[in-house]
Parts: C-alpha cells; sequence; structure tokens
C-alpha cells in the first residue's frame, strides 16, 4: 500500500486527523490494533472546549452533536459546604463548554471516516514503524490477511501514552518531562438524572469529588482514591456514600443515586515528550503528552495537536512549503504546557495530596475562596478551562 499520511491509532487524534486530511484531499492509512467495539466503548472523558466544537461542526461531523451535546456556560467548585459557580460566559466574552462523551465523539469520527471510504484498519498485530529517518517511511502490521506494509511520506504518530510510535524515537533525541500524582480517581457511571446543570468539582477534607454527566439520564462522577486503590473493596453502596459525604452541599443540593452501570480506576500523571517531531514521524496527542483529568484537557489537547498538523501538512502538499511543519512542535508545545500548568494547578488546589498536611488543606480552602471571589482569577480560571481558540 502506498499512501501520503500514515496514522498510527484511531483515537480522537488518529481519527480527527484522517477526517481533516481527507477533506485537504490529502491520502491517510490509519491502523489501529484494538477492536472497533473496544475503541468506540472504552470510557473516557467527555468535555469538549469551544473550539473543539466549533471544528467539529465545521468539518461536517457535529450533527449529533448539535443535537446531544450539553452545553455549559459555567462550572461549581464546592468546598466548605459551598457551591460556588464560575461563569465562563460572561468572564470570557461567551465562550462556553459542551459535554459529550469521548465515545460519542469516536462514533461520529468514525462514521465520516466510513463515508470517505478512505483505510481504517482495526485489529492490527505487531504494529511497528520504520524509515522516519530517511526518504522511506514505512508503517507493517499483520491483520487476517498476514503482513501487510504501508509506504507513506510522513507517519502521524496518534497511538497513544503506551504506543509504540514516541518509543521508536531514539531516546538520546527526546526529553521527557514527568510528575505523577500520589493519588487516583475511581470513576462510576449512574443511571440517574444529573442533579444539577453543570459540572461540581469538589475538595472535601476526605478529599476530591466531581459530579459530571452524559445525557439527561447517566450521571459521570468520581472519587479521589490511591493510585493502586482495589475496586473490589469499593460496593455501590461504599461509592456513594462517599460521594454524597464528599458533594453534598450546605443549601441541601446532592447528587441523584442510581445503578451503577461501570466503574473504574485511573491513576493521574503530568507528562510531556519534546520535541513531537523526528524526522518524518509527527507525534500527537497522548502520544506526546498526559495531563491530569481534573482540567479536561487531554481530547481538547489532542484536538488541537492534529488540526495544527493538517494545517501544516496541507500547506507543504500545496506548495512544498515546510515552514509550519518545522514550526509544528514548537507550536504545539507552546498551548501545551499551558496546559500542563493549568491541569496541575487545578489537580493540586482540588485533591488532598497524601504528603500535605492540614496547613495545606486550610491554604487550598482559601484558594478556593479567593478563585471564586476575585474576579481576577475567576476570569484566568475560565479562559484556561473554556480553551483558547486554535490559533
Ligand atoms: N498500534 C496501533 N494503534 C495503537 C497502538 C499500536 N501499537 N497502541 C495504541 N494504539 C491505539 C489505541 O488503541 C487507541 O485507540 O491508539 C489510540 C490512541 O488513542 P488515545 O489513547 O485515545 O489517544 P489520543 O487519540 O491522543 O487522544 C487523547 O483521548 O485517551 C484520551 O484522555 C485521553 O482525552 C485524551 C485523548
Ligand atoms: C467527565 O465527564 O468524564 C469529566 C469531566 C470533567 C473532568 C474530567 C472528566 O475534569
Amino acid at each position: 500500500m502506498r499512501t501520503q499520511v500514515g496514522i498510527v491509532g484511531a483515537g480522537p487524534a488518529g481519527l480527527f486527523l484522517g477526517h481533516l486530511l481527507h477533506l485537504e484531499g490529502i491520502d491517510s492509512v490509519i491502523v489501529e490494533n484494538c477492536t472497533r467495539e473496544h475503541v468506540i466503548e472504552r470510557v473516557r472523558a467527555g468535555v469538549l472546549e469551544q473550539s473543539t466544537v466549533d471544528l467539529m461542526h465545521q468539518i461536517g461531523v457535529g450533527e449529533r452533536l448539535r443535537r446531544e451535546g450539553l452545553r455549559h456556560g459555567g462550572i461549581y467548585l464546592c468546598f466548605g459546604g459551598q457551591r460556588r459557580r464560575i461563569d465562563f460566559e460572561d468572564l470570557t466574552g461567551g465562550r462556553s463548554i459542551t459535554v459529550y462523551g469521548q465515545n460519542e465523539v469516536i462514533k461520529d469520527l468514525i462514521a465520516a471516516r466510513c463515508s470517505t471510504c478512505r483505510p481504517l484498519y482495526f485489529e492490527a498485530d505487531d504494529v511497528s514503524i520504520s524509515g522516519f529517518d530517511s526518504a522511506e517511511p514505512r508503517i507493517r502490521f499483520r491483520d487476517a490477511g498476514g503482513m501487510r506494509e504501508v509506504a507513506c511520506d510522513f507517519i502521524a504518530g496518534c497511538d497513544g501514552f503506551h504506543g509504540i510510535c514516541r518509543p521508536a524515537i531514539p531516546p538520546a533525541c527526546l526529553r521527557m518531562y514527568e510528575r505523577i500524582y500520589p493519588f487516583g480517581w475511581l470513576g462510576i457511571l449512574a443511571q440517574a438524572a444529573p442533579s444539577s446543570e453543570e459540572l461540581v468539582y469538589s475538595l472535601h477534607e476526605n478529599g476530591f469529588a466531581l459530579f459530571s454527566m452524559r445525557s439527561p439520564a447517566v450521571t459521570r462522577l468520581y472519587l479521589q482514591c490511591s493510585p493502586d486503590e482495589d475496586l473490589a473493596a469499593w460496593t455501590d453502596e461504599r461509592i456513594w456514600d462517599e460521594l454524597l459525604e464528599r458533594l453534598e452541599a450546605a443549601d441541601g443540593w446532592r447528587p441523584n443515586r442510581g445503578a451503577v452501570l461501570q466503574k473504574g480506576v485511573t491513576g493521574m500523571r503530568s507528562f510531556v515528550a519534546e520535541p513531537m517531531r523526528h524526522g518524518s514521524l509527527f507525534l500527537a496527542g497522548d502520544a506526546a503528552h498526559i495531563v491530569p483529568p481534573t482540567g479536561a484537557k487531554g481530547l481538547n489537547l489532542a484536538v488541537a495537536d492534529v488540526h495544527r498538523l493538517s494545517r501544516a501538512l496541507a500547506r507543504h502538499y500545496r506548495s512544498g512549503d515546510t515552514d509550519l511543519l518545522d514550526r509544528y512542535s514548537d507550536a504545539c508545545l507552546r498551548r501545551v504546557w499551558r496546559a500542563q500548568r493549568f491541569s496541575w494547578w487545578m489537580t493540586s488546589m482540588l485533591h488532598r495530596s497524601p504528603d500535605g498536611n492540614e496547613f495545606d488543606f486550610r491554604r487550598q480552602l482559601a484558594e478556593l475562596d479567593y478563585v471564586t471571589s476575585s474576579r481576577a482569577a475567576m476570569t484566568s480560571l475560565a479562559e484556561n478551562y473554556a480553551g483558547l481558540p486554535f490559533d
């Protein structure tokens, strides 16, 4: 097979990139090692920044999002039993966020890809890449038909944190920055109507909790736990008791209880690999960087990367000009580090660290008080959370 851009990974980064390139008339092959069902059903985050929503509409994959996405004009921060609202629309000149599960985004993008008839391989085994230092980049993989080889001009490494693209770069050519947090999130999906129209982030003596949602009938909730928490120790009853304890506000607000549809534990890390390019291999999304989920930035950063990459590739194919490709890594990393700073800050403000003491807890409460009462501080949170325009 021969194509212009070989894409490894059919997560948000790979699928958005494939569609953006298609709209520029650029051919691609997407190679994914999991099954289509797994890629769709994996439970992931679900907050889209304004720019991600705008892009989905612009590229023609926003029809269901327009109908089913839940537009939110702000969030609540809850501490000391009080819920205080931060009004993004007012503070940012009308920017908002939209709650729409990542798996819904993936479904829409797979449908768009299939309608273009451009290749998308699921269940690819033994995926490897080579030649990105030379003029002959290649992706190899095995499927039911045997070994296949894709010759391409460029490789996009969109294969997430545990993928094969980043480790294929010689270690001496990469610099990595990492922070692993001493806590994780226990998350549940519950068959319960959301009792608030907007997200509630809470800091409680027992730790962090988050109230989110997926639809008018399904609530998504998270609890701070230890990074290696044993799920077996958490009956549904115990999860609900702890959620209610951490989220219930003095005005009587609390989440509605309901059947637990799914539960899981995730660790939290901040990670950046620099540069995001090696020869004709370009890293995008979680392959190059991870943020802790407290700022809801992971999916949006992946989309910002591939938006930039698609424009750089389009310029190259139209005019032979490599300037945007040459600037890809630096330009992405500027946004990435701003999102890293914001995600780290939200995480530190809202979690109780095992290394912290009562002084730290009181300091965090004072910070939340400031962040929800100073217009300058609220504006800073709002513009980072709602997200900067893509360019
Ligand atoms: N070969 C092919 N595909 C692979 C390989 C491999 N060796 N390894 C991983 N993949 C696939 C994964 O199965 C997954 O479908 O690459 C895809 C990477 O997708 P994500 O992990 O979702 O990463 P990305 O597309 O960058 O999106 C980032 O998604 O995971 C969330 O929290 C994350 O919101 C962030 C966003
Ligand atoms: C979610 O709905 O899954 C969600 C919302 C906000 C976050 C993280 C996850 O910060």
